[in-house]
């Protein structure tokens, strides 16, 4: 069992989908730690980001594993290498390629097909996990988001809003995959709230919906 927390860069999407999943005692996934890592190796291969077929080779033959905390490709841990901001812009073009997507979907979806998961990502409602019972958009203003991601990594502020508009067309417009709002979504907005309230928040939803003790099921 799934809970899909979707939403654009810098909406709050990690701090809260871990701190939900801890809460609840389930297992967290970090799918965009995959289309980082796939944009690792695309750049240490010397490989062109923006060639579907160079890159979709890489994505399927990557010897990738991610558990709550470490992303290792083969046995070298990865975690601090994918969140450069090289990496962080050429996981934004190695993501639009569907090959490169239908790989890491079927990863996905194997990895939570037993057990109980707080899934964040772009398309885990819309795509991965279609029939989650519970799916999240996280949203925040724009200039929030900037805020937060050049507070976290000390980039400049004007830098990361062009950069993150960049990034936020590219996740809304591809033709696969693309940054939507699934039709049975809660919509969560966290300009100026609180990581506890938004836990709090989707916590007692997943209490209403009898899926707090989904760990055990
Ligand atoms: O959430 P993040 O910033 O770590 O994601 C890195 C990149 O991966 C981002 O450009 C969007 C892409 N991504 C995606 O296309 N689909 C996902 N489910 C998760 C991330």
């Amino acid at each position: 069992m799934v809970i899909a927390i979707d939403g654009p860069a810098g909406a709050g999407k990690s701090t809260v989908a871990r701190a939900l999943a801890e809460r609840l005692g389930f297992t967290y996934l970090d799918s965009g730690a995959m289309y980082r890592s796939v944009a690792l190796a695309t750049l240490r291969a010397g490989a062109d980001p923006d060639d579907p077929d160079a890159v979709t080779a890489i994505a399927r033959d990557l010897d990738l594993s991610i558990a709550p905390g470490r992303v290792a490709i083969g046995p070298e841990d990865v975690s601090t290498a994918i969140r450069t901001p090289d990496v962080t812009a050429a996981a934004s073009r190695v993501s639009v390629h569907p090959g490169v997507r239908t790989a890491m979907v079927d990863r996905q979806r194997t990895l939570v097909a037993t057990g109980a998961w707080v899934a964040e990502g772009r398309d885990i409602g819309t795509v991965v996990c279609p029939e989650s019972p519970l799916k999240v958009h996280l949203t925040a203003s724009e200039d929030e988001r900037a805020r937060r991601r050049s507070a976290e990594t000390g980039e400049d502020p004007e830098a990361v809003l062009a950069a993150q508009r960049d990034r936020d067309a590219r996740d809304r417009g591809r033709e696969h995959g693309a940054l939507e709002l699934a039709a049975d979504a809660v919509e969560l907005d966290t300009t100026g709230l609180d990581v506890a309230a938004v836990v709090e928040r989707i916590a007692a939803i997943a209490r209403e919906r009898g899926l707090a003790d989904g760990a055990s099921s």
